[in-house]
Protein backbone atom coordinates (compact mmCIF):
# COMPACT_ATOMS: atom_id res chain seq x y z
CA UNK A 1 0.00 0.00 0.00
CA UNK A 2 1.49 3.33 -0.99
CA UNK A 3 2.09 5.90 1.78
CA UNK A 4 -0.83 8.42 3.19
CA UNK A 5 1.61 11.26 2.98
CA UNK A 6 1.76 15.08 1.25
CA UNK A 7 3.15 18.38 1.90
CA UNK A 8 2.08 21.53 0.31
CA UNK A 9 2.66 24.92 0.56
CA UNK A 10 0.49 27.94 0.24
CA UNK A 11 0.30 31.87 0.67
CA UNK A 12 -2.18 34.04 2.59
CA UNK A 13 -4.16 36.40 0.55
CA UNK A 14 -5.18 40.30 0.95
CA UNK A 15 -8.47 40.93 -0.42
CA UNK A 16 -9.65 43.63 -2.52
CA UNK A 17 -13.16 43.60 -1.85
CA UNK A 18 -14.10 41.97 1.91
CA UNK A 19 -15.75 38.65 2.85
CA UNK A 20 -17.55 39.55 5.67
CA UNK A 21 -20.77 37.37 7.06
CA UNK A 22 -22.08 34.22 5.47
CA UNK A 23 -25.37 32.99 4.41
CA UNK A 24 -24.51 30.23 5.65
CA UNK A 25 -22.05 29.99 8.60
CA UNK A 26 -21.24 26.24 8.64
CA UNK A 27 -20.52 25.61 4.87
CA UNK A 28 -19.51 29.37 4.90
CA UNK A 29 -21.23 30.70 1.81
CA UNK A 30 -20.33 34.32 1.97
CA UNK A 31 -23.10 37.20 1.50
CA UNK A 32 -20.64 38.45 -1.46
CA UNK A 33 -18.37 38.27 -4.15
CA UNK A 34 -14.84 38.73 -2.98
CA UNK A 35 -10.70 39.10 -5.09
CA UNK A 36 -7.84 39.01 -3.60
CA UNK A 37 -4.48 38.52 -4.56
CA UNK A 38 -2.19 35.52 -3.23
CA UNK A 39 0.87 36.99 -1.27
CA UNK A 40 4.31 35.60 -2.21
CA UNK A 41 7.23 35.01 0.12
CA UNK A 42 4.53 34.10 2.68
CA UNK A 43 4.14 30.56 2.85
CA UNK A 44 2.07 27.98 5.22
CA UNK A 45 3.94 24.48 5.00
CA UNK A 46 1.68 21.73 5.85
CA UNK A 47 2.27 17.79 6.33
CA UNK A 48 -0.85 15.45 6.26
CA UNK A 49 0.28 11.48 7.32
CA UNK A 50 -2.88 9.58 7.65
CA UNK A 51 -1.24 6.57 10.11
CA UNK A 52 -3.51 3.79 11.37
CA UNK A 53 -1.25 3.58 14.87
CA UNK A 54 -2.86 6.77 16.17
CA UNK A 55 -5.98 6.76 17.92
CA UNK A 56 -7.06 10.99 17.41
CA UNK A 57 -5.58 13.54 15.19
CA UNK A 58 -2.42 15.02 16.15
CA UNK A 59 -1.58 19.04 15.05
CA UNK A 60 1.29 20.47 15.50
CA UNK A 61 1.68 24.84 14.33
CA UNK A 62 4.90 25.88 14.70
CA UNK A 63 6.62 23.00 16.54
CA UNK A 64 4.22 23.52 19.52
CA UNK A 65 1.02 21.14 20.37
CA UNK A 66 -1.98 23.10 18.88
CA UNK A 67 -5.03 24.45 21.16
CA UNK A 68 -7.87 21.68 21.64
CA UNK A 69 -9.79 24.34 19.75
CA UNK A 70 -7.47 24.28 16.81
CA UNK A 71 -7.09 20.58 16.99
CA UNK A 72 -10.84 20.58 17.01
CA UNK A 73 -11.10 22.52 13.43
CA UNK A 74 -8.76 20.36 11.90
CA UNK A 75 -9.91 17.64 12.60
CA UNK A 76 -12.80 18.87 10.82
CA UNK A 77 -11.98 19.66 8.11
CA UNK A 78 -10.01 15.90 7.87
CA UNK A 79 -13.53 14.77 8.33
CA UNK A 80 -14.64 15.76 5.06
CA UNK A 81 -11.65 14.50 3.23
CA UNK A 82 -11.78 11.11 4.85
CA UNK A 83 -15.76 11.60 3.86
CA UNK A 84 -14.59 11.92 0.19
CA UNK A 85 -11.73 9.33 0.15
CA UNK A 86 -13.94 6.59 2.52
CA UNK A 87 -10.93 6.16 4.55
CA UNK A 88 -11.00 6.36 8.92
CA UNK A 89 -7.51 6.55 9.61
CA UNK A 90 -6.32 9.56 11.93
CA UNK A 91 -3.65 11.65 10.96
CA UNK A 92 -0.56 13.43 11.96
CA UNK A 93 -0.16 17.47 10.60
CA UNK A 94 2.26 19.79 10.93
CA UNK A 95 2.18 23.28 9.93
CA UNK A 96 4.85 25.54 9.89
CA UNK A 97 4.33 29.85 8.97
CA UNK A 98 6.72 32.12 8.33
CA UNK A 99 4.65 35.43 9.36
CA UNK A 100 2.29 36.08 12.39
CA UNK A 101 -0.43 33.73 12.37
CA UNK A 102 -3.82 35.38 14.25
CA UNK A 103 -3.27 39.04 13.62
CA UNK A 104 -4.99 39.71 10.71
CA UNK A 105 -2.30 38.27 7.95
CA UNK A 106 -5.48 35.66 7.03
CA UNK A 107 -3.05 32.74 8.24
CA UNK A 108 -6.32 30.88 8.52
CA UNK A 109 -6.48 31.21 4.40
CA UNK A 110 -3.17 29.27 3.62
CA UNK A 111 -3.11 27.01 7.00
CA UNK A 112 -6.67 25.91 5.27
CA UNK A 113 -5.38 26.01 1.76
CA UNK A 114 -1.86 24.31 2.65
CA UNK A 115 -4.31 21.39 4.12
CA UNK A 116 -6.99 21.08 2.01
CA UNK A 117 -4.48 20.18 -0.83
CA UNK A 118 -1.63 18.25 1.61
CA UNK A 119 -4.48 16.20 3.24
CA UNK A 120 -6.55 15.44 0.13
CA UNK A 121 -3.08 14.15 -1.68
CA UNK A 122 -2.56 11.71 1.30
CA UNK A 123 -6.17 10.65 1.73
CA UNK A 124 -5.78 9.77 -2.31
CA UNK A 125 -7.67 12.02 -3.89
CA UNK A 126 -7.02 14.09 -7.06
CA UNK A 127 -9.10 17.01 -6.92
CA UNK A 128 -9.02 19.64 -9.41
CA UNK A 129 -8.83 23.50 -8.56
CA UNK A 130 -12.53 24.24 -8.16
CA UNK A 131 -12.82 21.01 -5.94
CA UNK A 132 -9.88 21.80 -3.70
CA UNK A 133 -11.23 25.57 -3.97
CA UNK A 134 -14.38 24.18 -2.10
CA UNK A 135 -13.01 22.39 -0.01
CA UNK A 136 -10.24 25.07 1.65
CA UNK A 137 -13.69 27.26 1.68
CA UNK A 138 -15.28 24.85 4.41
CA UNK A 139 -11.94 25.37 6.53
CA UNK A 140 -11.63 29.15 6.70
CA UNK A 141 -14.42 31.07 4.02
CA UNK A 142 -10.93 33.30 2.50
CA UNK A 143 -8.88 30.18 2.08
CA UNK A 144 -10.52 29.08 -1.11
CA UNK A 145 -8.58 32.57 -2.65
CA UNK A 146 -5.56 30.92 -1.83
CA UNK A 147 -6.00 28.18 -3.90
CA UNK A 148 -5.73 29.45 -7.62
CA UNK A 149 -2.55 31.19 -8.30
CA UNK A 150 -2.27 34.85 -8.97
CA UNK A 151 -5.22 37.65 -7.96
CA UNK A 152 -8.37 35.44 -7.86
CA UNK A 153 -12.29 35.82 -6.96
CA UNK A 154 -14.58 34.00 -4.54
CA UNK A 155 -17.81 33.90 -6.36
CA UNK A 156 -20.45 33.43 -3.36
CA UNK A 157 -23.20 31.69 -5.35
CA UNK A 158 -25.74 30.29 -3.19
CA UNK A 159 -25.02 26.44 -3.02
CA UNK A 160 -21.40 24.70 -1.31
CA UNK A 161 -21.09 23.41 -5.73
CA UNK A 162 -21.30 27.24 -6.32
CA UNK A 163 -19.45 28.80 -3.79
CA UNK A 164 -15.45 28.79 -5.05
CA UNK A 165 -12.57 30.91 -6.43
CA UNK A 166 -11.16 31.27 -9.58
CA UNK A 167 -7.86 32.92 -11.17
CA UNK A 168 -9.24 36.46 -12.33
CA UNK A 169 -5.88 37.16 -14.04
CA UNK A 170 -1.96 35.31 -13.87
CA UNK A 171 1.05 36.59 -11.52
CA UNK A 172 2.48 38.68 -14.36
CA UNK A 173 -0.55 40.47 -15.47
CA UNK A 174 0.00 43.30 -13.41
CA UNK A 175 2.96 43.75 -11.20
CA UNK A 176 1.00 44.71 -7.79
CA UNK A 177 3.23 44.33 -4.52
CA UNK A 178 1.31 44.47 -1.06
CA UNK A 179 3.73 46.38 1.54
CA UNK A 180 2.47 45.17 4.88
CA UNK A 181 3.12 47.62 7.69
CA UNK A 182 3.09 45.03 10.89
CA UNK A 183 1.80 47.12 13.79
CA UNK A 184 1.02 44.51 16.29
CA UNK A 185 1.89 40.71 15.95
CA UNK A 186 -0.19 39.19 18.51
CA UNK A 187 -3.09 36.60 18.44
CA UNK A 188 -6.32 39.07 17.43
CA UNK A 189 -8.77 38.56 20.37
CA UNK A 190 -12.04 37.84 18.53
CA UNK A 191 -12.05 35.70 15.68
CA UNK A 192 -13.01 36.23 12.10
CA UNK A 193 -15.75 33.23 12.34
CA UNK A 194 -16.88 35.39 15.07
CA UNK A 195 -17.12 38.55 13.34
CA UNK A 196 -18.83 36.97 10.66
CA UNK A 197 -21.36 35.52 12.99
CA UNK A 198 -22.26 39.31 14.64
CA UNK A 199 -21.85 41.07 11.30
CA UNK A 200 -25.77 40.93 10.86
CA UNK A 201 -26.43 42.73 14.45
CA UNK A 202 -24.24 46.20 12.31
CA UNK A 203 -27.11 48.00 10.81
CA UNK A 204 -24.60 48.58 8.30
CA UNK A 205 -24.16 45.76 7.04
CA UNK A 206 -27.08 45.80 4.60
CA UNK A 207 -26.11 48.38 2.97
CA UNK A 208 -22.54 47.26 2.61
CA UNK A 209 -23.89 43.88 0.75
CA UNK A 210 -26.57 45.72 -0.87
CA UNK A 211 -23.17 47.51 -3.20
CA UNK A 212 -21.28 44.64 -3.18
CA UNK A 213 -21.63 43.04 -6.97
CA UNK A 214 -21.13 46.60 -8.07
CA UNK A 215 -17.75 47.50 -6.30
CA UNK A 216 -16.71 43.81 -7.21
CA UNK A 217 -17.53 44.20 -10.55
CA UNK A 218 -15.51 47.94 -10.52
CA UNK A 219 -12.69 46.60 -8.90
CA UNK A 220 -12.77 43.51 -11.48
CA UNK A 221 -12.42 45.94 -14.53
CA UNK A 222 -10.05 48.06 -12.62
CA UNK A 223 -7.68 45.18 -12.37
CA UNK A 224 -8.47 43.72 -16.13
CA UNK A 225 -7.26 47.28 -17.22
CA UNK A 226 -4.59 48.07 -14.80
CA UNK A 227 -5.97 51.18 -13.87
CA UNK A 228 -4.60 52.04 -10.44
CA UNK A 229 -7.13 55.23 -10.05
CA UNK A 230 -10.60 53.06 -10.47
CA UNK A 231 -8.80 50.25 -8.32
CA UNK A 232 -7.87 52.75 -5.08
CA UNK A 233 -11.23 54.21 -4.86
CA UNK A 234 -12.73 50.90 -4.48
CA UNK A 235 -10.12 49.13 -2.26
CA UNK A 236 -10.45 51.80 0.27
CA UNK A 237 -14.30 52.05 0.07
CA UNK A 238 -14.66 48.69 0.50
CA UNK A 239 -12.16 47.99 3.67
CA UNK A 240 -13.73 51.23 4.91
CA UNK A 241 -17.23 49.50 4.11
CA UNK A 242 -15.78 46.43 6.01
CA UNK A 243 -14.55 48.57 9.08
CA UNK A 244 -17.56 50.39 10.00
CA UNK A 245 -19.97 47.13 9.64
CA UNK A 246 -17.27 45.59 12.27
CA UNK A 247 -17.63 48.78 14.64
CA UNK A 248 -20.99 48.88 14.65
CA UNK A 249 -21.44 45.49 15.36
CA UNK A 250 -22.96 44.02 18.92
CA UNK A 251 -20.32 43.38 20.29
CA UNK A 252 -18.36 45.81 18.61
CA UNK A 253 -14.75 45.28 16.81
CA UNK A 254 -12.71 47.67 16.65
CA UNK A 255 -9.22 46.27 14.98
CA UNK A 256 -7.71 49.58 14.16
CA UNK A 257 -5.25 51.76 16.56
CA UNK A 258 -3.84 54.87 16.62
CA UNK A 259 -0.82 53.74 14.41
CA UNK A 260 -3.11 52.20 11.65
CA UNK A 261 -4.67 55.28 11.54
CA UNK A 262 -0.84 57.45 11.15
CA UNK A 263 -0.80 54.44 7.98
CA UNK A 264 -3.79 55.48 6.51
CA UNK A 265 -3.24 59.15 6.52
CA UNK A 266 0.14 58.73 5.22
CA UNK A 267 -0.96 56.56 2.30
CA UNK A 268 -3.44 59.55 1.25
CA UNK A 269 -0.80 62.13 1.73
CA UNK A 270 1.65 59.71 -0.51
CA UNK A 271 -1.56 59.39 -3.01
CA UNK A 272 -1.88 63.83 -3.23
CA UNK A 273 2.04 62.99 -4.89
CA UNK A 274 0.82 61.07 -7.19
CA UNK A 275 2.30 57.85 -5.51
CA UNK A 276 0.51 55.06 -7.14
CA UNK A 277 -0.89 53.64 -3.54
CA UNK A 278 -3.83 52.41 -1.91
CA UNK A 279 -4.84 50.95 2.14
CA UNK A 280 -6.71 47.67 3.08
CA UNK A 281 -7.31 46.04 6.51
CA UNK A 282 -8.08 42.55 7.26
CA UNK A 283 -9.51 41.86 10.56
CA UNK A 284 -5.94 43.43 12.59
CA UNK A 285 -4.36 46.59 12.88
CA UNK A 286 -1.87 46.02 10.18
CA UNK A 287 -2.00 47.87 7.03
CA UNK A 288 -1.64 46.61 3.62
CA UNK A 289 -0.54 48.95 1.12
CA UNK A 290 -0.64 47.94 -2.34
CA UNK A 291 1.02 49.56 -4.57
CA UNK A 292 2.85 49.41 -7.62
CA UNK A 293 6.04 47.58 -7.79
CA UNK A 294 8.47 50.45 -9.47
CA UNK A 295 6.93 52.55 -6.61
CA UNK A 296 7.69 50.20 -3.65
CA UNK A 297 10.85 51.40 -2.27
CA UNK A 298 9.34 55.03 -2.25
CA UNK A 299 6.00 53.47 -0.21
CA UNK A 300 7.73 51.91 1.94
CA UNK A 301 10.53 54.46 2.79
CA UNK A 302 7.94 56.65 3.71
CA UNK A 303 5.52 54.39 5.38
CA UNK A 304 8.45 53.24 7.63
CA UNK A 305 9.18 55.83 9.70
CA UNK A 306 5.91 56.39 11.15
CA UNK A 307 6.10 55.53 15.09
CA UNK A 308 4.43 52.72 16.64
CA UNK A 309 5.59 50.16 13.43
CA UNK A 310 7.32 46.73 13.80
CA UNK A 311 8.50 46.29 10.27
CA UNK A 312 7.35 46.27 6.71
CA UNK A 313 6.99 43.30 4.50
CA UNK A 314 6.85 43.39 1.01
CA UNK A 315 4.43 40.61 -1.13
CA UNK A 316 4.62 40.46 -4.97
CA UNK A 317 1.66 38.58 -6.34
CA UNK A 318 1.61 34.80 -5.92
CA UNK A 319 1.00 31.49 -6.79
CA UNK A 320 -1.54 29.18 -5.45
CA UNK A 321 -1.58 26.08 -3.39
CA UNK A 322 1.12 23.60 -4.49
CA UNK A 323 2.67 19.83 -3.45
CA UNK A 324 6.21 19.54 -2.64
CA UNK A 325 7.77 16.26 -3.59
C1 LIG B 1 -11.40 40.30 7.10
O1 LIG B 1 -11.76 33.54 6.08
O2 LIG B 1 -10.64 34.25 8.24
O3 LIG B 1 -9.87 38.76 6.14
O4 LIG B 1 -14.31 31.78 7.14
O5 LIG B 1 -14.51 32.20 9.57
O6 LIG B 1 -12.34 31.33 8.65
P1 LIG B 1 -13.58 32.15 8.41
O7 LIG B 1 -13.07 33.67 8.22
P2 LIG B 1 -11.86 34.23 7.38
O8 LIG B 1 -12.38 35.73 7.15
C2 LIG B 1 -11.60 36.63 6.44
C3 LIG B 1 -12.11 37.99 6.66
C4 LIG B 1 -11.23 39.12 6.15
C5 LIG B 1 -11.69 39.59 4.78
C6 LIG B 1 -11.31 38.71 3.61
O9 LIG B 1 -10.24 38.06 3.63
O10 LIG B 1 -12.07 38.71 2.62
Amino acid sequence: MSELFATADAHPNIAFIKYWGNVNDQLKISLNGSISMNLDGLTTRTSVRFDSSLDSDKLEINDQPASPAANQRVTDHLDLIRNMAKLNQAAHVISHSNFPIGSGIASSASAFAALSLAGSKAAGLDLDIIELSRLARRGSGSACRSIPDGITEWHAGTTDEQSFADQLVPLDYWELVDCLIIINEKHKSVSSSDGHRISKTSPIQPLRIMGSARRFELCHNAILNRDFQSFSDVVEHDSNLMHSVMCTSMPSLVYLTKSSFEVIHAVLELRSKAVEACYTIDAGPNVHVITIKHQLDTVRQYLQQIPGILRVVSAPVGNGARLIN
